[in-house]
């Protein structure tokens, strides 16, 4: 029997949601004129488009009576008209016109900070219903080819996903890579950034140096540029990890390679990085599958019995928790709560 691990009584704790960025929808599912329904935290969320291609979020209870303005509301022209008495509301979220002709009550809907960067469209949250406190740079250089997207529904925790860029242990346990060290790694307010320089296979050509540069952006944004330099081939990735519900997670992903050698004219060149994304892609992006039923099924432990070779996780999590403003900052561990249920 383990005697240090303490036992937590009382009802399941569930891991809260760390504030940040979040992706939401693809930008290309968000079209003029149209509507979305997501989730995001336990609520829903109604994205929309005005015809001019403005985006907005919005809380979807509509003020004059409560319809759900995810189900059935249209944009016309620059406005989002509700289903149930055509109440309209402009880009800056006020009531400005009624289904009847009736002169619009002083009202409007509440909006969530909303930015689209490379592709993806992201909604700020925060805990404490706070403004955005960092700001998320564009993370997809050009050049590149269009990128491959992915997108997936996890029962995982963002702190989890990003926390596998400084676990090093894990790159050669469940990856197979050869090795895997970090040069360098900065903390920097809500930025993270982890040099890295690892092995990885590529058959039939063995393992190959391949160094990347990852960095996060909170807990829900995160990205990777590498290159496998004797191969000149280059690779840039996007990850983006949202909180549905409790333990649910939509992952959002977008990844493009190059090839830098042997120098082509650029009319070769497209050709060949957009073949490369979609040939190589899809390889590297198993990599990332791996990570699936671990992170699927993982606990969290507050304090984990780390061994030479994990890299920095310690350092991570405390850079971490200045994500969560709730009381009880860390997640709750699944883990724990098994050793609860079995000492009690
Ligand atoms: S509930 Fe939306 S217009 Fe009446
Ligand atoms: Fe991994």
């Amino acid at each position: 029997m383990n005697t240090t691990i303490s036992p937590i009584s009382g009802s399941r704790a569930l891991p809260p949601y760390p504030d940040g960025w979040y992706g939401v929808a693809f930008s290309g599912d968000l079209r003029p004129g149209g509507v979305l329904r997501r989730r995001l935290m336990g609520e829903d969320v109604v994205l929309y488009r005005t015809r001019r291609g403005l985006t907005r979020a919005v809380r979807p209870y509509c003020p004059h009576l409560g319809a759900h303005l995810g189900h059935g509301s249209t944009v016309e022209g620059e406005n989002l008209v509700c289903p149930f008495h055509r109440f309209a509301f402009a880009v800056d979220g006020t009531c400005v016109a009624t289904g009847n002709g009736a002169p619009p009550p002083r009202t409007g809907l509440e909006h969530l900070e909303i930015c689209e960067i490379d592709g993806i469209v992201l909604v700020w949250w925060d805990a404490a219903g706070g403004p955005p406190r960092w700001k998320v740079p564009p993370v997809m250089a050009d050049g590149f080819p269009a990128p491959i997207r992915r997108f997936h529904r996890l029962t995982a925790h963002p702190q989890d996903i990003v926390e596998n860029t400084v676990d090093m242990g894990h790159f050669t346990a469940l990856h197979g890579y050869r090795s895997a060290r970090i040069r360098e790694l900065d903390f920097d307010g809500a930025s993270m950034r982890a040099d890295v320089v690892t092995r990885r296979g590529f058959p039939p050509l063995g393992a190959l140096e391949f160094c990347f540069v990852a960095r996060a952006y909170g807990l829900g944004v995160n990205s990777a540029r590498g290159v496998v330099p004797s191969l000149g081939l280059e690779v840039q990735a996007f990850f983006l990890q949202t909180p549905t519900d409790p333990g649910e997670l939509e992952f959002r992903a977008l990844l493009a390679l190059r090839l830098t050698r042997p120098r082509r004219p650029k009319l070769l060149a497209c050709p060949a990085a957009w073949l490369a994304t979609r040939v190589i892609g899809p390889t590297m992006w198993a990599d990332v599958r791996e990570d699936f039923p671990i992170w699927n099924n993982r606990g969290y432990l507050r304090r984990p019995r780390l061994a030479g070779g994990d890299g920095p996780i310690t350092p991570y999590r405390r850079w971490a928790a200045q994500f969560y403003t709730e009381a009880d900052a860390a997640p709750a561990s699944r883990i724990q709560e098994k050793v609860a249920c079995e000492l009690s």
